[in-house]
């Protein structure tokens, strides 16, 4: 048994996510938690608001909330979204949280004591109408790099290049459209990045768990040559720039910047739901204090990649304290819609708390973990959602399960046949052309999911369901009940077993469909694990074939999936303009 931390990628507060963002962290991090619990191991899910910087102001003005209020209301929006989707954190915290406030300062003053925080003069952009300085998006103008008006200023979003504010052309102030502005000259703190290179890359090198993707992003950065960075801002909303409550002076109206923070909220998070529980942090964060046997992942989009390799690596190496670092890395690309960008402000695409009304958790969980964007972009389009559901959980898991069990309630008394009273029967063909085909089939998703090749689970969960459909045909328990009922008894007694077993496969990606199949099995809660036993193959497999009690009363389930007709594909169309 293993320790597990798992992290993904903290969302953004400005707003429920889409489904892209949900797909490209949040949800393979959930599928991957509960895949890893129910294999055994200690797991421990974190997640959390991104609550600070300029987004988090601006979205606050728009909707013309104090910040804080906008980001209680946010938190709890996207909290109940995440329930919705089934989201199994352990807990799902705040980067704004006192803890985190506490947790920021102490690294930056542990940084700051081994050289590698320095103030530096720095020129910012400041608005004489808004009587301000304005970070990062609070200013925009045309991009120095393309040409591109409306630039802001921390990065360009026609050609992608990260800006500095002050390097923009006739900027003007998003607040209030002032072009009355200058640059001035103030201090901010800024992280030596650059003293680091050489410890990153020599652990950068050693790291074993990172796909290509990550790596290669990493490798850039440090090719290209690691920037210092300030990890401040002149800004009220944030963690103030102080340690143990008194204010760096010249600082007072600064705060850390957002980059700076929201990873650190991992570890505050950790320690609020320590609190919490009555659990020990310290056993998960530090490897003086047990996190030495934790197996670290983190879950984000590539967009991330450099911050969870570089700088929230800066941060905790370069503080000089035990802290544990990533070992494993799950990066995605993109989901695209209709071809397209998601997109928040021009709503373009499916957001999470909208898409529960056009169908039920499992088939998005379903759909977006078969289709995830692992190895390049995915493409989304409901034509795919609706062809995928109809045929995977409509037509191969729920006819299957259907099917079987109504038929034992039909015919058997709803009860597992048992081979005292059906004795007659023989194990023939069709049963061992199926323990041949699980015993090859189920390894191989168990390694699918050591190994986080999400779109790999979710197919060969599907050709397990599928090989059910296929025994059935075979072994036709309906035809031989007229002959042979003992031998009919046979098919529906593994056909059952079946059941439980796809239920009990399913339960990382649907499981609230896996939890009605169990329920209809009456297979108690804590005896729904993945303990496949040990040693040959087949013999596992057989022993899953005859795993239910004989006699044992089960039900069908009510209706598990319904199919998306044409005519839903047509209007959510015209609701979500998706061109098809
Ligand atoms: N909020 C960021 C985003 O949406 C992700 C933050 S991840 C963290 O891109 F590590 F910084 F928390
Ligand atoms: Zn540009």
């Amino acid at each position: 048994m293993a320790r597990i931390l798992i992290t993904s990628a903290l969302p953004y507060i400005n707003g429920v996510k889409h489904l892209g963002n949900l797909a490209g962290s949040m949800l393979p991090a959930d599928v991957y938690a509960r895949a890893m619990r129910l294999l055994g191991h200690e797991v421990l899910y974190i997640c959390a608001t991104d609550e600070h910087g300029t987004p988090a102001e601006l979205a606050a003005a728009d909707a013309g909330m104090a910040v804080a209020d906008y980001c209680d209301k946010m938190h709890d929006a996207q909290r109940a979204a995440g329930a919705d989707f089934k989201m199994s954190y352990d807990y799902f915290g705040r980067s704004s949280a006192l803890s985190n406030h506490e947790m920021t300062q102490h690294l930056a003053h542990m940084l700051e004591t081994n050289g590698l925080i320095e103030e530096r003069v720095s020129e910012q952009v400041y608005s004489n109408a808004d009587g301000r300085f304005l970070p990062d998006r609070y200013v925009e103008g045309t991009c120095p790099n393309c040409g591109a008006d409306g630039a802001r200023g921390d990065q360009c979003d026609s050609c992608g290049k990260l800006l500095d504010p002050a390097d923009l052309i006739e900027p003007y102030s998003a607040v209030s459209g002032s072009k009355d502005v200058e640059i001035r000259q103030t201090n901010h703190l800024y992280l030596k990045q650059s003293d680091m290179a050489d410890r990153l890359r020599a652990w950068i090198d050693k790291a074993e768990g990172w796909p290509n993707l990550a790596k290669s992003i990493a490798y850039k950065w440090l090719d290209e040559g690691l920037h210092d960075r300030a990890i401040t801002r002149d800004m009220k909303w944030g963690i103030p720039v102080a340690y143990k409550g008194v204010p760096r002076p010249g600082f007072e109206d600064k705060v850390f910047y957002v980059w700076f923070d929201a990873p650190i909220e991992y570890i505050s998070a950790t320690k609020d739901w320590a609190d919490a529980t009555g659990h020990d942090w310290q056993s998960w964060w530090r490897t003086d204090k047990g996190a030495d046997d934790v197996t670290y992942v983190e879950f984000m989009g590539k967009d991330n990649v450099a911050f969870h390799t570089l700088s929230f690596p800066t941060t905790l190496i370069g503080s000089g304290e035990p802290w544990k670092l990533v070992d494993r890395l799950k990066a995605f690309n993109w989901v695209t819609w209709y071809g397209g960008k998601f997109s928040t402000s021009q709503k373009r695409g499916v957001f999470m708390d909208q898409a529960l009304d056009l169908a039920p958790s499992d088939y998005w969980r379903w759909h977006l973990t078969a289709n995830a964007p692992e190895g390049a972009d995915a493409g989304f389009t409901f034509e795919d959602f609706a062809a995928r559901i109809n045929s995977d959980l409509a037509n191969v898991l729920g006819n299957f399960v259907n099917r079987i069990t109504k038929y034992c309630v039909g015919k058997f008394d709803g009860k597992v046949p048992c081979p005292k009273k059906y004795g007659g029967g023989e194990w023939g063909k069709p049963e061992d052309t199926l323990v041949a085909e699980l015993a090859e089939r189920l390894p191989k998703l168990i390694a699918y999911y050591e190994a986080m090749e999400f779109r790999k689970a979710a197919s060969e969960t599907r050709a397990i369901w599928a090989t059910g459909n296929e025994y059935l045909t075979e072994a036709a328990p309906w035809s031989q009940y007229k002959t042979d009922i003992d031998q009919a008894a046979i098919g529906v007694r593994i056909g059952l077993n079946l059941v439980a077993f796809f239920g009990v496969i399913a339960q990382p990606i649907i499981p609230d469909a896996a939890g009605k199949i169990l329920d209809a099995m009456h297979i108690p809660k804590d005896n729904r694990t993945w303990k496949f036993g040990e040693g040959d193959w087949n013999e596992r497999v057989k022993a899953i074939l005859d795993a239910l009690p004989h006699g044992h009363e089960i039900s069908a389930p009510e209706v598990l999936f319904t199919k998306i007709e044409d005519a839903d594909i047509e209007e959510w169309k015209q609701r979500f303009g998706g061109e098809g």
